[in-house]
């Protein structure tokens, strides 16, 4: 999606006869967005991509809410959640509304099936794991802290390394996810001054193409549901591609964090931006370098936004009542801050390690069932319970 890329072999021109070595012609397919206006590529593969030989419905995925509306702070304890199960399937709904959800998934093993999510963008947060994202655009080589940015529509299956566990935060936009407009000139080119630049955004480089017929069950998320698809050949029959529309990755470690001389908002953390939402990162940093500055983050209200955090590493297990996987949620309609005597004692700290993951939406979002399971369920009365030690949420 940032810019243009091209893998394997294309003709010298847009729909014409690009011929196999035995005469015939590959089939040509466009993908992309917004009623051929938005982002696209063009993929030439061996087989028609339209060989359907069975379709079945296997099962509902809507998000039940919490039937409890009372308005509270929330801590999710993932350390707590299910494990196992696959990267695809067996995800655990956190929070929801209508333009994003929150999922997680520890997976142990490699989908059998390929998948494709036609009714939302996916990102996914790897926390913890490394692998391959094998697509039809080719392999994207997987690591801890890695951003999979995999666009609606786009065919993939996750070859998970066995020899390291695996951590998923898996976002699900109803829109477009891409970086933020003002990160960008008029050109989408990234601008001086952005937090990421171009050469952190990592491609798929190596396309293999697999010529084989056969029986190929594709499991495409549609009408908040599963379906199983069956082709009558391998899916990853590419022999090449160009365009704007492919999967593409950002390791966190690559955010160049901003830091201020007093405290920064979290505008400046922004990493991704979509309808509805937006993505931050908060990465290891000088914290604000004024003797008189108060590093913890003020108070605040989110007055039309929701604020979830992902507690990404190690470093916050010291510190109470939260560790590494905690998922807060700070809904519209009560302020959040620090926890008693931690903008006092912040005064004067040189730097952090922290690493979060932010998600703020704009509508409300709504607690699924599925999260109460490993809910912290004092966390909202946790400021007037924390007399020592409290801790200081990366939030701003
Ligand atoms: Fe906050």
């Amino acid at each position: 999606m940032p810019f243009y890329h091209t893998l394997g072999k294309i003709p010298r021109k847009r729909h014409i006869a690009f011929r196999k070595p035995d005469g015939g012609i590959y089939n040509e397919e466009l993908v992309g967005h917004e009623g051929f206006t938005g982002t696209s590529s063009l993929l030439y593969h061996v087989h028609p991509p339209t060989t359907v030989k069975s379709v079945k419905r296997l099962k509902e995925t809507c998000y039940e809410p919490d039937p409890d509306k009372a308005l509270r702070h929330r801590h999710f304890l993932t350390s707590k959640a299910k494990k196992g199960g696959s990267a695809t399937l067996d995800r655990i709904p956190i929070l929801f509304n209508s333009d994003i959800a929150m999922l997680y998934v520890e997976p142990t093993k490699d989908d059998e099936h390929f998948y494709r999510n036609a009714q939302g963008d996916e990102l996914v947060y790897v926390s913890k794991g490394a692998g391959v994202l094998e697509t039809t655009y080719g392999d994207l080589p997987y690591r801890e802290g890695d951003y999979l940015i995999i666009h609606r529509g786009i065919l993939h299956r996750f070859r998970v390394d066995r020899k390291v566990d695996h951590k998923f935060l898996v976002f699900e936009s109803r829109g477009h996810i891409r970086p933020p407009k003002r990160y960008r000139n008029e050109f989408g080119q990234l601008k001086e001054g952005a937090p990421y630049s171009e050469r952190d955004i990592r491609r798929p480089m190596e396309l293999e193409t697999i010529d084989k017929k056969g029986d190929y069950p594709l499991i495409v998320k549609q009408y908040d549901g599963l379906n199983e698809i069956v082709l009558d050949h391998h899916p990853l029959d590419v022999v090449g591609w160009d365009g704007y529309f492919y999967p593409w990755a950002f390791n966190i470690n690559d955010f160049e964090p901003i830091v201020g001389r007093v405290h920064q908002p979290p505008p400046v953390h922004q990493t991704f931006e979509g309808d509805g939402f937006v993505v931050c990162s908060f990465c290891p940093r000088p914290y604000d370098f004024d003797p008189e500055a108060v590093p913890a983050p003020y108070n605040h209200s989110n007055v039309d936004s929701d604020e979830v955090l992902y507690y990404a590493s190690s470093e916050f297990m010291s510190r109470k009542g939260i560790e590494f996987g905690s998922i807060t949620h700070h809904p519209d309609g009560i302020p959040h801050g620090p926890h008693p005597g931690r903008a006092e004692a912040s005064i004067g700290a040189k730097a952090t390690n922290e690493l979060a993951v932010m998600m703020d939406s704009f509508r409300p979002l709504r607690v699924a069932k599925q999260a109460m399971g490993f809910e912290d369920s004092h966390y909202h009365k946790s400021w007037i319970e924390t007399k020592e030690g409290g801790f200081i949420p990366p939030t701003s």
